[in-house]
């Protein structure tokens, strides 16, 4: 059994600290939202795509556990939500004005590929907004100990090796903040086609 299908009945209630924490200080970005695509990559059981829909956004979210999709589902039954594979998304090219990676980056194994699926994903002048955990602080490192033993990836990337993975996929305008020590948002811009 893999993590996620074990851990998706109680997350919430683990991580509801954790959540609304995180929600807020996203929210205060990525807001206004009204008629925004969204997409929540990595969305797993819903508790930023919730605050995004109440926002106004119209949100989709895909996820590779059927587990954490349930739980979604449960909270967010006007949203698409969507069983797939962030490294191979099921999407036009140019479809969504946002799309959020939080604290699951880290849990993808091809992450190369999920930026260029991003990219792809994106409307011309569309954010893309990461938020993960800098590797270099002992928790971290403890943390990715701990979901290498439990068989995640664990793909931990400071901000600047991310900002590098970035500037190689095509993006622009990269923003990095601390949201605490070892916590950081990245933003990220699809440049808009450039006319002579
Ligand atoms: C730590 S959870 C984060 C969930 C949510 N973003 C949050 O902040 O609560 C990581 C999520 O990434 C998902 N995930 C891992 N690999 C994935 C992949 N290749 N494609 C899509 N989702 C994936 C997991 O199923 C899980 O729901």
């Amino acid at each position: 059994m893999d993590f996620f299908t074990f851990a998706a009945p109680f997350y919430n209630t683990i991580l509801s600290a954790v959540h609304k924490r995180q929600g807020k200080e996203l929210l205060n970005r990525l807001t206004p939202l009204q008629e925004k695509k969204v997409l929540d990559l990595g969305g797993g059981t819903g508790k930023l795509a919730t605050q995004m829909a109440s926002a106004g956004a119209d949100v989709w979210l895909l996820d590779a556990s059927p587990q954490m999709l349930k739980q979604a589902s449960r909270v967010l039954p006007n949203a698409r939500l969507i069983l797939g594979d962030a490294a191979n998304l099921p999407f036009p090219h140019n479809s969504f004005d946002i799309i959020t990676l939080v604290d699951a980056l880290h849990h993808i194994r091809n992450q190369k590929d999920t930026l260029n699926e991003c990219y792809k994903a994106l409307l011309p002048g569309g954010s893309l907004y990461l938020l993960e955990f800098h590797p270099e602080f002992l928790s971290m490192r403890v943390l990715a100990a701990l979901e290498r033993l439990i068989g995640e990836p664990a793909q931990f990337l400071s901000p600047e090796n991310l900002t590098g993975l970035l500037i190689k996929t095509g993006f622009v305008q990269i923003k990095t903040k601390y949201s605490l020590a070892y916590e950081y948002i990245i933003q990220a811009k699809k440049p808009l086609p450039q006319f002579p």
